[in-house]
């Protein structure tokens, strides 16, 4: 098998950037993380984009990174990249993904520490009460669950998840650890 992108998806707070940090070092390939290249790109926060100019321009944002960021694989397919937890459940991305030369990544942590999480963090504009979050959560899962690995990532060392990554992931063609 060839390599390609490695992509990891899942609901805010599950680790994706995190732990595909950690899996590029380990890997020795770039980590790009969506959010940071849709930021980067608009000059805003994500949290000043949803507040100035609402979540359908974010949504069309994050698309065009997404598209931006795949066709630089084509070139270069040696990167660990993070979506936003959103970006796999818009139809249009998900179909994107789901016909893209890469490797999808489910990062599946139970609800209720997905929601420890980020109950202490203020930086997540779709993070409103527990009942919203909740809704979000059971609508989004499914689609999560169509990506191409599921790796239990939950209240384990970062580390520990890069280890059943690579596990999984691992095959003799795979050059882990060389770009
Ligand atoms: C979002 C999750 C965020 C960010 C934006 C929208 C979502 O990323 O892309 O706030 O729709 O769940 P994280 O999953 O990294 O928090």
């Amino acid at each position: 098998m060839r390599d390609v992108p490695l992509i990891l998806v899942g609901f805010m707070g599950c680790g994706k950037s995190t732990v595909g940090r950690l899996l590029a070092q380990r890997l020795d390939w770039p980590f790009v993380d969506l959010d940071d290249q849709i930021e980067a790109a608009a000059g805003r926060t994500i949290r000043e984009i949803f507040e100035s100019s609402g979540e359908a321009e974010f949504r069309r944002q994050e698309r065009v990174a997404l598209q931006a960021l795949l066709a630089s694989a084509t070139q270069d397919p040696h990167r660990v990249i993070a979506l936003g937890g959103g970006t796999f459940v818009q139809p249009d991305n998900f179909e994107l993904l789901q016909s893209a030369s890469v490797r999808s990544l489910f990062l599946d942590v139970p609800f209720d520490e997905l929601y420890q999480r980020c109950a202490q963090m203020t930086n997540r504009p779709l993070f409103r009460d527990a009942q919203a979050f909740a809704d979000l959560y059971r609508r989004r899962l499914p689609f999560y669950q169509q990506a191409q690995y599921t790796i239990a990532a939950a209240a384990a060392d970062p580390e520990q998840i890069v280890d059943r990554i690579v596990e999984r992931i691992a095959c003799p063609q795979m050059s882990l650890g060389k770009r």
